[in-house]
């Protein structure tokens, strides 16, 4: 585990989230991805002193981070979990009965990875240093990420490259992960970032200014190592369905596949139908409506001050009824 300094991520649309959610006086929050709790912080500073807002996360190194920054803050609890299997959780739903039973004013998703996850190598997010082949975002469950390989076909493998990272190489690159796994070559983040290299070399795309051709590897193995698609939809069914009328749920995807899942749900909750032919076959109830229904991009300012925000997109719903 790192030493616990100070805090290296930069919450991303951090003005438009305070924007967006506007918190009511004695305000309920619950914030699902807490990291290291630069979006609480702010969202704490704008709130009375009888909010009560409920933070989560399913890194124990994230945790002890905000705890550090934000502990002192007795309107602050923070909850060790994956949000998919929050709702269910007893401590979660004490804590409700306690403190929110009338629903949430604001919920707020900041999708995927913290720059501290992909910044301690030995967490094995990043190719850029050399750390075990982990990945997993609570690396207390789930198998880590050479585990995760080991129990792949080519066909299986090449699939969940294709699919989460839109990697149209998936086939030669999943053979060439799988014959360095079998020659006992994929040890660390980098032998997986050489095994790719073989089939995309670095070089040219380097020199293009192309991202990393690990780059879309590495995104789509960490996707499915922490299962980050599988009960994105459901989530945030439940996160509108905890949400009291006139409340706000707040999302932040970092790509597209990930923000195509959130779109299409909040649209589906504002019963707007999208699937084949012209008119919807059953009439969909309205459980919100969309706030800037395109999304909201980060500032040329923001991008330009912190890159890896560039293809961040928050998205927001109010609860109807
Ligand atoms: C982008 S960071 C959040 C940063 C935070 N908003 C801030 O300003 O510091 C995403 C965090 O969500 C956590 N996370 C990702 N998927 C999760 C899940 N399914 N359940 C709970 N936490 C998750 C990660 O561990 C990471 O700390």
């Amino acid at each position: 585990m790192m030493a616990l300094e100070s805090p290296i991520h930069v919450p991303v649309l951090l003005q438009e989230v305070l924007d967006h959610l506007v918190l009511p006086p004695a305000a309920r929050v619950l914030d699902l991805t807490l990291g290291l709790g630069g979006h609480a912080e702010a969202l704490l500073a704008k709130a009375d002193a009888e909010t009560r807002y409920l933070g989560v996360d399913r890194d124990p190194e994230a945790r002890a981070r905000a705890l550090q920054r934000l502990g002192s803050d007795a309107r602050l609890t923070i909850m060790g979990c994956a949000y998919e299997d929050l709702w269910d959780e007893p401590q979660f739903l004490a804590w409700q009965v306690a403190q929110a039973p009338g629903g949430f004013d604001a919920i707020l998703a900041d999708l995927g990875v913290s720059t501290l996850q992909l910044r301690t190598p030995e967490r094995g997010f990043s190719f850029r240093d050399a750390g075990p082949l982990d990945m997993r975002m609570d690396p207390e469950h789930g198998l880590p990420a050479r585990a995760w390989i080991a129990e792949q076909t080519d066909e299986s493998l090449a699939n969940a490259i294709y699919q989460y990272g839109e990697e149209r190489a998936s086939r030669p690159i999943a053979r060439a992960i799988l014959r360095a796994l079998h020659e006992d070559r994929l040890e660390t983040t980098r032998d997986l970032a050489r095994a790719v290299y073989t089939v995309i070399p670095r070089e040219p795309a380097k020199r293009k200014g192309h991202s990393d051709p690990a780059t879309r590897t590495f995104q789509a193995i960490r996707i499915a190592v922490n299962g980050e698609l599988d009960r994105l939809a459901a989530s945030l069914e439940a996160a509108v369905a905890h949400l009291r009328p006139g409340g706000r749920l707040a999302v932040i995807s970092f790509h597209s596949l990930e923000d195509r899942i959130v779109k299409q749900t909040l649209r589906r909750l504002a019963g707007v139908y999208d699937g084949p032919g012209r008119t919807s076959p059953v009439v969909l109830p309205k459980l919100v409506k969309l706030v800037h229904p395109g999304g909201i991009a980060p500032s040329e300012a923001e991008a330009a001050v912190n890159p890896p925000s560039r293809s961040a997109r928050l998205r927001v719903a109010e609860r109807l009824l």
